[in-house]
């Protein structure tokens, strides 16, 4: 237990004006706990910065960046000290890497990732250190769910909320059977109980759920089976080289056009440069958009233009968030990272003024938010408006 005081080890005392003549005087040697409390603030990215989520783990860092880089380098009075592992996506990975961080380099926030498998590693992981951790993307139930903690924080969305608003939007096309096509593991899954939940709640029916492993992307067979089964739609969830991949697939095999395609917006999000125009008129849905055209999210995206040489997109806006969030809580003690109380009682409280619009936290500390539904009209998302207003994952299982 880190105790504050006034006086260092040897009893100096440490207010700035004893601070200014100890360092004129040239005696000040900086020890114990108090001066500990003057040093940099260690964030760890855990993130993919190789395989089909590399762009994702960079768009996520860039965007924290920006987010300290606009409160001039410091959060809480303090300058940050970055740490980074890749993750490579890789779930059987995850506790040595994440201990890298946590053990090894001993920062003071974790912040990652973007996978869901990864990110349940990650979450053993914390609890048992107790570290800060702010998730920047990957949307496991378990995370905010069954796993949930005190110093466990997620900025970005859980897998169900992603797509449990595509229901009410199919209903109103008049769509009555769906098959969903995704990866096997937790987002596929959850992604997919999400848009199932949804979909029936409007009288849809499920005619099929499909799956192929996680990162293959092999969709012949399984598109050949979409065009025999001849749902009125098909919604997916796959995000990153995958989803290009998907778009590309989908417009090979004489499926668009004939069967609408929808997805979470994660499908065609930092894709769609690489897509021609496999992805036009694709409707998703997300907590993000373009052309929402509001004061804060111009002011985002041209600073993050100007940095960077890119284009937002939701990726950076979660990772801009998670820096938003860790300044509210360092902000609310002043830079002391020893007060873990204190911080999370700040963070907890924190309204967040996102490019996305403002979200807050939900008990389980995951975020409250609008799903916009989104057309992809060139090389846009449009925002075609809110399709589910201050959407809370139901976090069930979290008894903190
Ligand atoms: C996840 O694994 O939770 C995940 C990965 C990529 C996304 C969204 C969710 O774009």
């Amino acid at each position: 237990m880190q105790e504050k005081s006034n006086y260092d080890r040897r009893g100096f005392l440490l207010g700035s004006t004893a601070l200014a003549g100890a360092t004129a005087a040239g005696t000040l040697l900086p020890a114990g706990p108090a001066a500990a409390q003057q040093g940099k603030i260690k964030v760890g990215f855990m993130l993919p910065y190789t395989g089909t989520f590399a762009q994702l783990g960079v768009a996520i860092t860039n965007g924290f960046k920006l987010a300290v880089d606009e409160r001039g380098g410091k959060l809480g009075g303090r300058e940050i000290e970055y740490f980074t592992v890749d993750d490579e996506s890789n779930p059987a990975k995850a506790p040595e890497n994440v201990n890298k961080l946590v053990q090894r380099d001993k920062v003071d926030v974790v912040v990652g990732t973007v996978h869901s498998g990864v990110a349940m590693g990650m979450a053993k992981v914390v609890r048992e250190s107790g570290t800060l951790w702010i998730n920047p993307n990957a949307g496991a139930a378990d995370v905010t769910g069954p796993l949930c903690a005190p110093n466990i924080f997620r900025t970005s969305f859980s897998n169900w909320q992603t797509t449990y608003a595509l229901g009410k939007v199919l209903k109103s096309r008049g769509i009555k059977t769906a098959v969903f096509i995704t990866w096997k593991y937790a987002a596929g899954e959850e992604a997919m109980g999400g848009f199932k939940e949804g979909f029936e709640a409007e009288g849809g029916k499920m005619l099929k759920e499909l799956y192929l492993p996680f990162p293959q992307v092999e969709f012949q067979a399984l598109l050949t089976e979409i065009a025999s089964i001849k749902p009125d739609a098909v919604a997916c969830f796959f995000a990153g080289g995958g989803a290009a991949k998907f778009l590309k697939d989908y417009q090979a095999a004489g499926l668009k056009g004939k069967i609408p395609l929808y997805g979470s917006g994660f499908l065609t999000d930092g894709v769609l440069d690489a897509v021609g125009d496999a992805a036009e008129g694709v409707e998703t849905t997300l907590h993000y958009a373009d052309g929402l055209d509001t004061k804060k999210d111009k002011a985002f995206r041209l600073a993050y233009a100007k940095t960077f040489k890119l284009q937002p997109d939701v990726y950076a806006v979660q990772g801009y968030d998670a820096g938003q969030l860790l300044a509210a809580g360092l902000d609310a003690v002043k830079g002391n990272v020893a007060d873990k109380p204190g911080m999370i009682k700040a963070m907890e409280a924190a309204k967040i003024d996102s490019p996305r619009g403002p979200w807050t936290l939900s008990k389980s500390h995951n975020p409250v938010q609008d799903m916009y539904l989104r057309k992809v009209v060139g090389k846009e998302n449009k925002s075609m408006g809110v399709a589910w207003k201050a959407l809370a994952d139901p976090a069930r299982g979290c008894k903190a």
